[in-house]
């Protein structure tokens, strides 16, 4: 039966399609319709620093894109988020919405697992009676690092914190409601956009102490792999595109310390402030975090995509990217 007038009207209103930059042929890995037609994505969290680099790159690749900040979607509210999904067609939804800030959530465990696991089995749900397949960002906090080796997708989740515990639920709420979906574990995220949820990301923290002549002191005894948002965002496009539902770890390669990163932040911006070695019980935080996080893309070697770069060059491309946007 045809659609009636004000459906489509709606729809085109909704939907922006962006002009391909895409260059390179349609890949095996990039999106396309069954009839090849542009790809709709729906992207829940699109102001935070992965929304706005995975909005960017799928407007690059010529997919379609619509974008719901938090004004246009609350994921803990099934009628808001039955409303965001109204006279919506996608073909895959993609959610970065998340509440992240670790220390504080400590006291506030019923809205990390409102947002972090309730929410996420909401939007669950919601994609699973329209039959959309949801795609859904996650983090290294679901291990404690006692392995002292790179985690792969398959080691047991043993998270410290209420942050990691509540992640971890969402992941497990999302598998439970619907098979077709893709988990993507990252860590120490840095974007141009700066984490909204956080007040801004590790790097541009770095930079703001050493321009502003403080002391800065940072720990040496967690070790991770930050990635950059760039990279993730490619990632998860690349594998919503046609790679096998379940979970990825997907970070930069390589690993450092915090104290490391922020080494080399500064080494990179040629910047030499007053920096100093701190134990993480020296910093007094409330959440107890992993000593050693640091994640295996074991999945998407064995799919066979692209290894994602080393994190100092990513780092570097960071950089220069945020120095254009000053
Ligand atoms: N940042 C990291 O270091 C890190 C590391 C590993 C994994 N992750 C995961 O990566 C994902 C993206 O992180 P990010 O750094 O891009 O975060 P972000 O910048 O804080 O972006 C999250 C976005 O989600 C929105 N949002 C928050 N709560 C919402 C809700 N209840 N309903 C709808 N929208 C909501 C936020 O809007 P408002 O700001 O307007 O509330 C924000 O625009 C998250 O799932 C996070 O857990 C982050």
């Amino acid at each position: 039966m045809p659609k009636p007038r004000h459906v489509h009207a709606a729809r085109r209103r909704r939907w922006r399609p962006h002009r391909s930059k895409w260059t390179t042929p349609v890949g095996a890995w990039q999106i396309r319709a069954e009839d090849g037609a542009v790809v709709k994505i729906v992207l829940i969290g699109k102001n935070g620093q992965l929304g706005q680099d995975i909005a960017r790159a799928a407007a690059e690749r010529g997919h379609s894109l619509l974008g719901l900040a938090h004004a246009d979607v609350e994921i803990t509210d099934p009628a808001s988020i039955d409303r965001a999904f109204e006279e919506v067609d996608a073909d895959v939804v993609i959610n970065t919405a998340a509440y992240h800030r670790v220390d504080e959530m400590e006291d506030q465990p019923s809205r990390a697992f409102e947002v972090n696991a309730t929410g996420v089995a909401r939007l669950a749900i919601a994609c699973r009676a329209r039959a959309w397949p949801l795609a859904h960002v996650s983090t290294d906090y679901v291990f404690s690092g006692v392995l002292g080796r790179p985690h792969g997708e398959s080691d047991p989740t043993d998270p410290l914190n209420v942050y990691g515990i509540s992640k971890r639920a969402g992941e497990s709420l999302l598998a439970l409601t619907t098979a077709r979906h893709w988990v993507f574990r990252a860590s120490g995220l840095y974007g141009v956009a700066g984490a909204s949820g956080k007040g801004g990301n590790f790097v541009q923290t770095m930079l703001r102490l050493a321009r502003e002549g403080r002391p800065v002191r940072v720990v040496d005894d967690q070790v991770l792999t930050p990635t950059y948002t760039v990279d993730l965002a490619h990632t998860i496009l690349d594998v919503v595109g046609g790679a096998p539902y379940g979970i990825y770890h997907a970070t930069n390669a390589g690993q450092c310390s915090w104290y490391d990163f922020a080494r080399a932040i500064f080494e990179l911006s040629e910047l030499a402030p007053d920096l100093a070695r701190q134990s993480t019980s020296e910093t007094g935080v409330r959440a107890r975090r992993p000593t050693f996080s640091v994640l295996e893309n074991a999945r998407l070697a064995q799919i066979g995509l692209d290894p994602m770069r080393h994190w100092r060059e990513a780092l570097a491309d960071y950089l220069c990217a945020a120095k254009s946007v000053r």
